[in-house]
This record gives C-alpha cells, sequence and structure tokens, in this order.
C-alpha cells in the first residue's frame, strides 16, 4: 500500500470518530509487515478523561487481527469537522501516551515503526519513525532487567 493510500484510511477512519466534547476527530490506520490493515478511531465519553485515541483503538485491532509485533506502519489524521469533511492545517503526531504504545510493538517487532501524521485538510503530512518519537523510551526490556 502507498503512503497516500495509508492515509487516506486514516482519513476515512477518523469520519467514524465518537467526538462531541472535543470535536477533534482523529482516525488511524495501522499496516502490518504483511500488508493488511486495521483501523480505528477516537472514542470519547461523558467521563472527558476516559476517552480512547484512534492510535490506541487501531492497535487494539491490530493486536487481534494479526498481532502487535507486526505492525510496521502506522498512518495517523486528525482535524475539525465541517460539513462531513475534516478540516485543519497542523499535522496530527500521535500524543504522549499512544506514542508510549507505538514504543511497545515496537520493541516487539523490532522494527523502527514509521508513523505518516496528516493534518485534517490532508494538505500536510509528517513522516516520523517512533525512535524519533520517543526516544529513550521504557519498555518490555527494562522490566525484564527488573531482577
Ligand atoms: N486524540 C487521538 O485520538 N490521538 C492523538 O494522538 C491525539 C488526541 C484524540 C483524543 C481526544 O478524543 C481528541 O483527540 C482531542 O484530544
Amino acid at each position: 500500500m502507498t503512503d497516500d493510500e495509508l492515509v487516506a484510511l486514516a482519513r476515512t477512519a477518523a469520519l467514524r470518530a465518537y467526538a462531541p466534547y472535543s470535536r477533534f476527530h482523529v482516525g488511524c490506520a495501522v499496516e502490518s509487515i504483511d500488508g493488511e490493515v486495521v483501523t480505528g478511531a477516537n472514542m470519547e465519553n461523558a467521563c472527558y478523561r476516559l476517552g480512547l485515541c484512534a492510535e490506541q483503538s487501531a492497535l487494539t485491532a491490530a493486536q487481534h487481527k494479526f498481532g502487535l509485533d507486526k505492525v510496521a506502519r502506522i498512518a495517523v489524521a486528525g482535524g475539525g469537522m465541517d460539513d462531513g469533511r475534516l478540516t485543519g492545517d497542523l499535522a496530527c503526531t500521535p500524543c504522549g501516551g499512544c506514542r508510549q504504545a507505538i514504543f511497545e510493538a515496537a520493541r516487539l517487532s523490532g522494527i523502527d515503526i514509521e508513523i505518516l501524521s496528516s493534518s485534517g485538510s490532508g494538505a500536510a503530512v509528517e513522516r516520523n519513525s517512533v525512535s524519533a518519537l520517543m526516544p529513550h523510551g521504557f519498555g518490555p526490556a527494562n522490566l525484564s532487567d527488573g531482577g
């Protein structure tokens, strides 16, 4: 799948977000090393701080479909919603908690997972590796080193 196709899936997934509180819709597409793809979107609830991010939603689906250890590439798209269209100029990079979850998958696979971050409008797409987004991360190796 091309970068554009993966970003397009993330953008479509954002349309299925449940984000009545923030009104910020995020979609995520996760591709496996074998080319399988799953998607997810953010899902909020009335207890604001307990909402689920799009990346966590998609990574949960990835674990069920092909395993976290097979995650190779991730696309994220986020923005406002206007007339059924995703809007906004800033690339939506994963929040800190989502970086931790992507870091976990990267440590399992040994792959420096690539993350494509799209703005709502789609005009800006940034490309980062998880090692760039999450340097000096705490992962499974730290726990197994615990004695
Ligand atoms: N959000 C995500 O889904 N992923 C991110 O990486 C950043 C933030 C969601 C959480 C919340 O539902 C909304 O965007 C506003 O923060």
